[in-house]
């Protein structure tokens, strides 16, 4: 299959930082399909050879692991390409239908990687020259919109050029090996389905921690916040697959529809809960890995007194049959103690204890990052005799398994899969409009609450957990987060 993929904004971070490793250690593994073109399109102007120059200089930025050596740069930077275009120029569209036309490859993928408030008129610009016939497909990065109006503005102008599976929309985290593994968690195996009910389960927390500050992002930090950067789209996408009903079929639309329902499902939310039910939060200056760092608004581009959320943990239940009564809890931050994504999915406890001491209930931690696997806990007899009065005393172990290890050389990476799946036309680990918008939908009663609340973000000290009223928040139903345990 012959492709052309044309990476819009093509010297900037996303394509530097993640778009030319992914698709660097794709040529390296073999799977990207042969006859490609990668064309870079930017405004400067520049020759093919200055930008493979410039591409194998950043490579010097990104992690040692994925850097090429120089024969494997040479060889990969065969099918780097580069167009001077202007975004605001009609003309420039059609020069680069004419070029792509001229090679007429199978596929056609372009990939936007700019600002997103240029999507709208890249779109319509790629509608008016005919860059949409039925080979052509568009990826979308986040963030895509700021809120339901906006988001629904961008996808207005989407499907007037794209059809619904020509348009994919990327949230990195449905390409990460373990989140496709949650999937093969439920529904590859009999074993949990059964007990993944109201019945047996407690309480599920995610949990989105990140040690890093907000760099070099202040402007765009502040215009956003964790909840549309981190809750709307990331957590909620975990949250659906947690929860969902097992799909009729693997097929995109077969499993978008019942992540859909589950956003449906979701207890909107009101003023009054939204006072209760969500916390945000403000790092001030503290310690994180051994380093003295600056708080928020201490941060370059951050204005001064900003009232922006960098820590969110919210309350949340699905109402249907399956989860009714079921605390979902959501947790994301910046500088929080340690970067660690996981999900826990607490049981509920025996229904009639006959052993003394410890009655810690199972609990399946699901491992995101940096580690990628499962943990059991459970309860055993160590063997060791009986107690004084005779009765068995159990104590906590865990049955682990490190995906790392099990699959040592098939692992790939979040954009690796999604920019293979993009060319190939997959369309299941991208997420579709409504579903995007249902999640909006939801979250905007918060948006609008703050917007009205004058009391601002709870501040906590970088390295920490958090502010105290995150941990009150899980206490109050009897809970404590994962590190609390
Ligand atoms: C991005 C957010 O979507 O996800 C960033 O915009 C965040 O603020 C990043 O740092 C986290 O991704 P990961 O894969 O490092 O957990």
């Amino acid at each position: 299959m012959s492709f052309d993929l044309v990476l819009f904004g093509g010297t900037g971070d996303l394509t530097w930082r993640k778009l030319m490793p992914a698709l660097f250690q794709a040529y390296r593994h073999g799977k990207l399909p042969s006859g490609g073109r990668i064309l870079a399109v930017a405004r400067d102007e520049r020759s093919d050879a200055e930008y493979r120059t410039f591409i194998k200089e950043r490579f010097t930025e990104v992690d040692p692991g994925k850097r090429p050596s120089d024969d494997e740069f040479a060889a990969f930077a065969e099918l780097l390409h580069y167009r001077r275009m202007d975004l605001a120029q009609p003309e420039h569209y059609a020069g680069l239908k004419q070029l792509l036309d001229e090679r007429g490859a199978d596929t056609v993928v372009l990939f936007l990687a700019t600002s997103p408030h240029l999507f709208p008129q890249i779109c319509e610009q790629l509608g008016k020259v005919g860059l949409n016939g039925p080979n052509v497909r568009v990826v979308l990065e986040k963030p895509l919109g700021h809120d339901l109006a906006s988001a629904q503005q961008i996808n207005r102008v989407v499907k007037s050029a794209f059809r619904e599976e020509q348009a994919l929309r990327i949230d990195h985290y449905l390409g990460k090996p373990a989140v496709q593994n949650l999937m093969a968690l439920r529904f590859g195996n009999a074993l949990f389905e059964p007990l993944w009910r109201r019945e047996s389960i407690a309480n599920i927390q995610i949990t989105l921690a990140e040690s890093i500050g907000v760099g070099t992002r202040g402007d765009f930090y502040d215009r956003t916040g964790a909840l549309r950067d981190m809750v709307q789209n990331h957590a909620l996408q975990l949250l659906t697959m947690i929860a969902m009903e097992p799909p009729s079929t693997s097929d995109a639309d077969a499993i978008r529809d019942e992540k859909l329902k589950v956003l449906r499902s979701l207890k909107p939310f009101t003023p009054e809960s939204v006072a209760r039910d969500v916390v945000r939060g403000q790092y001030r200056a503290g310690t994180v890995d051994g380093k003295r760092v600056p708080g928020y608004v201490e941060e370059s581009k951050v204005p001064p007194g900003s009232a922006c959320e960098t820590f969110v943990a919210l309350r949340t239940e699905v109402q249907n049959w399956r989860w009714a009564g079921v605390p979902f809890y959501l947790r994301t931050g910046k500088r929080l103690a340690e970067r660690e994504a996981h999900i826990v999915v607490n049981f509920r406890e025996v229904p009639h204890p006959i052993f003394p001491g410890t009655r810690a209930a199972n609990k399946l931690v699901i491992k995101l990052q940096p580690e990628d696997g499962l943990e059991l806990h459970l309860l055993a007899a160590k063997g060791g005799g009986p107690s004084p009065d005779g009765r068995e005393m159990l104590s906590p172990v865990s049955l682990d398994l490190d995906f790392d290890k099990a699959f040592p050389t098939d692992r790939v990476g979040g954009y690796e899969r999604l920019l293979m799946d993009a060319l190939a036309g997959r369309l299941n680990l991208f997420v579709r409009s409504d579903e995007q918008e249902q999640a909006w939908r939801w979250v905007e009663p918060v948006l609008h609450a703050w917007a009205n609340d004058s009391v601002g973000p709870r501040p906590y000290v970088a390295g920490s957990w958090g502010p105290a009223a995150a941990s009150a928040l899980v206490a109050r139903d009897g809970c404590a987060w994962a590190e609390e345990q």
